[in-house]
């Protein structure tokens, strides 16, 4: 029998579903698997709720918009400070959002847990970060929700790397908010009908800046290039963004009902785009030389060209896939799709060790 205690940084949309998972499945995992799942611990902005006797009460109080405090909470660093129960591997997950969880990863390192991320803070800030992260955690780091969701491209870079292949170029376009976007605004929408589109449908987050500044996809790109070998810092980077020039600090409401005074530039670009070809908006991370991400003029004909709604395209350019590329592709976005990545994770460990 296999023991593991979970230690959950952040129970927001994500926190949530995986919670849900992990409460509906695990008696299955025990009785096929012999693996024992249980919380030590899910934790907000206001501490940490220890035990798991009141998770479904807090499931439904953050749903509301609560704070964990409200039920009695501990300090999330201490908790990570205590040592598991005996015979039982401890499993903190990071789904939090932005680089605030950084120390509390690494505190969880030194104590010898496992770490499974959806939080692409943590993996996209300095190299010194980045480093200090990896290195206290060989073998002990899983994060395949960070890019994709859902969808296996972390582990196809372990995998084409374990097998000996060289990946030379990987193209993507790993936003489903972008991909969204562009797919309707090449259907004829304007430019602000379908940002308001994708706010509606949640596709966008509340406030669209946040994806169209480009800077989610330029974090996806810095993991990629760094799971591929590369040292690369942020700043190398430059991304475009589709924020209209002057509405990047303006009110929400005033942003959204002014995004239409950019309707005709956007259409402009978009007429002066070669024949037989798309706008979308991809990140191109070579093996070595300049990461790319903004918009592309690309071909109808390629793997970009069919992209409909929220999906995301991942193209393997390697030294065996070089006259066919490899290309993964499926919906990179939501709640649900990205905690099944986190409990592929979770499950992963629990199988290796
Ligand atoms: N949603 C998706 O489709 C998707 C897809 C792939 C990856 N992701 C990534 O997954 C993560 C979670 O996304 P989400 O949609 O669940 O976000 P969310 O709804 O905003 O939830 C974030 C949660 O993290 C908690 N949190 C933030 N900073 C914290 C800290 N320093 N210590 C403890 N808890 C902290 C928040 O606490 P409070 O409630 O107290 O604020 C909240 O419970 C993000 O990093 C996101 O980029 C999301």
């Amino acid at each position: 029998m296999k023991h593991i205690e979970i230690v959950q940084i952040g129970i927001g949309h994500v926190g949530r579903a995986v919670a849900q998972i992990i409460l509906e499945e695990r008696k299955r995992w025990l009785d096929h698997n012999a693996i024992d799942v249980r919380y030590r611990a899910v934790a907000d902005t206001s501490g940490a709720l220890v035990g798991e006797e009141l998770l479904p009460q807090a499931i439904r109080l953050k749903e509301e918009g609560g704070k964990l405090s409200e039920f009695g909470v501990e300090k999330t660093e201490d908790v990570l400070r205590s040592e598991p129960d005996s015979d039982t591997l401890r499993v903190v997950i990071d789904l939090a959002v932005h680089g605030g969880t950084h120390d509390l990863d690494i505190l969880g390192a030194e104590n010898g847990s496992y770490l499974v991320l959806s939080n692409k803070g943590p993996l996209s800030g300095s190299t010194a970060e980045y480093r200090r992260l990896t290195e206290m955690l060989p073998g002990r780091l899983w994060h395949e929700a960070t890019v994709g969701a859902g969808i296996p491209i972390i582990s196809t870079i372990e995998y084409l790397r374990a097998s000996g292949d060289d990946i030379l170029e990987i193209q993507a376009s790993p936003s489903g908010t972008l991909g969204y976007i562009m797919s309707e605004v090449e259907g004829g929408s304007s430019f602000s009908g379908a940002v308001k589109k994708a706010v509606e449908l949640h596709y966008a987050e509340p406030d669209p800046r946040d994806d169209l500044s480009g800077l989610d996809v330029a974090r996806k790109a810095i993991i990629l290039a760094r799971k591929m070998g590369r040292d690369i810092e942020p700043e190398e980077i430059p991304y475009e963004s589709l924020v209209p020039e002057g509405l990047e600090a303006v009110p929400l409401d005033e942003f959204m009902e002014r995004l239409p005074e950019a309707d005709e530039a956007f259409r402009k670009r978009l007429l002066a785009v070669e024949e037989h070809h798309m706008l979308r908006y991809l990140a191109k991370i070579p093996k070595e030389g300049e990461v790319e991400v903004g918009l592309k003029d690309t071909p109808v004909e390629s793997p970009f060209g069919p992209i409909n709604g929220p999906e995301n395209v991942f193209d393997f350019h390697t030294r065996r896939y070089s006259d066919v590329t490899l290309t993964v592709a499926g919906p990179g976005a939501g709640p649900e799709r990205t905690a099944s990545g986190v409990v592929f994770d979770l499950l992963d460990i629990a199988h290796k060790i």
